[in-house]
């Protein structure tokens, strides 16, 4: 079995400001393998979309470790941190952060050309080969702002995938849309993460998607409570047979709420 594609230990996060200290992870502990795709549950403040901040290299954690393609990304600087990032990190968000006023083509295109806009022709090609892939081939040079929900938010998958990541982070990524919506975008995270072999990471309240996950990761309180592993992951010949479009070898996992129906888990909060 191949290492994992990465080794979260003992992840802490405790936020500081003049009023409060607020513990938020305690202790996080998992490892996702390359080419799967696994949900993040747990109730609201639990600490998911922090999690998911460390693990973008966002923020740094309080203390702990985590490893991706076998380099400890709390040693790294600003500088190595922001290019790892850039080149092995998509990001999905809740709400689509797209660039209003540019087109959906410039929106998937900017982490490749990024902000001194420095693009090749063969990004503009991959560029559009996503968008065409996202169904959005004849919304490729509407502006941002003219597109519905659900084609904003299948922008975002195709500029997540624009550098070809090896981990994508998906936080909440279908929590503003409708159920069709939710649906398709959620199918083509599925469809893409099977073809590439893309590792995926997203959090959701959504139980009914994140059964439709290859596996669940169950968060309470800043830990992890629960996260079976998929006895297959690794050796399957699913996962070992993905290629078409492949981009990176990689999983599609899912942070899953368990009891998000229930109370918010606002961890404790103490006074500093
Ligand atoms: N910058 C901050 N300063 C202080 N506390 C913070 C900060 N950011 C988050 N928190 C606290 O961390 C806890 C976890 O927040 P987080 O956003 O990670 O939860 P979550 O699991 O993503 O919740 P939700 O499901 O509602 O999105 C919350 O109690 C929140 O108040
Ligand atoms: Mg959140």
């Amino acid at each position: 079995m191949t290492a994992p594609l990465l080794e979260v230990d003992g992840l802490r996060k405790v936020f500081v400001d003049e009023e409060f200290e607020t513990p938020v992870l305690k202790g996080v502990t998992f490892a996702l393998q390359r080419g799967e795709m696994v949900a993040m549950l747990g109730p609201s403040g639990s600490g998911k979309s922090t999690l998911l901040s460390i693990l973008g290299t966002l923020m740094r954690p309080t203390s702990g470790s985590f490893r991706m393609l076998g380099r400890e990304l709390t040693a790294l600087r600003e500088a190595e941190l922001s290019d790892f990032r850039n080149q092995q990190i998509g990001f999905i968000f809740q709400y689509h952060h797209l660039l209003p006023d540019f087109s959906a083509l410039e929106n998937v295109l900017f982490p490749h050309a990024g902000r001194l806009w420095r693009e090749t022709r063969a990004g503009r090609e991959r560029a559009a080969m996503l968008l065409e892939r996202v169904g959005l081939a004849e919304r490729m040079h509407y502006r941002a702002t003219r597109l519905s929900g659900g084609q904003k938010q299948r922008v975002a998958i195709a500029r997540a995938l624009m550098n070809q990541p090896a981990l994508v982070l998906a936080d909440e990524p279908t929590g503003n849309l409708d159920r069709e919506n939710a649906d398709q975008a959620f199918a083509l995270m599925t469809e893409i993460q099977r073809e590439t072999g893309t590792t995926f990471l997203l959090s959701t309240h959504d139980r009914e998607l994140a059964e439709r996950c290859e596996r669940r990761i169950y968060i309470q309180g800043g830990v992890v409570v629960d996260a079976p592993t998929s006895a297959a992951l690794g050796t399957s010949p699913a996962i070992s047979a993905r290629q078409p479009l492949r981009m990176v070898p990689g999983e599609v996992v899912a942070v899953v709420d368990r009891t998000s129906n229930t109370t918010r888990d606002d961890g404790d909060r103490r006074l500093a």
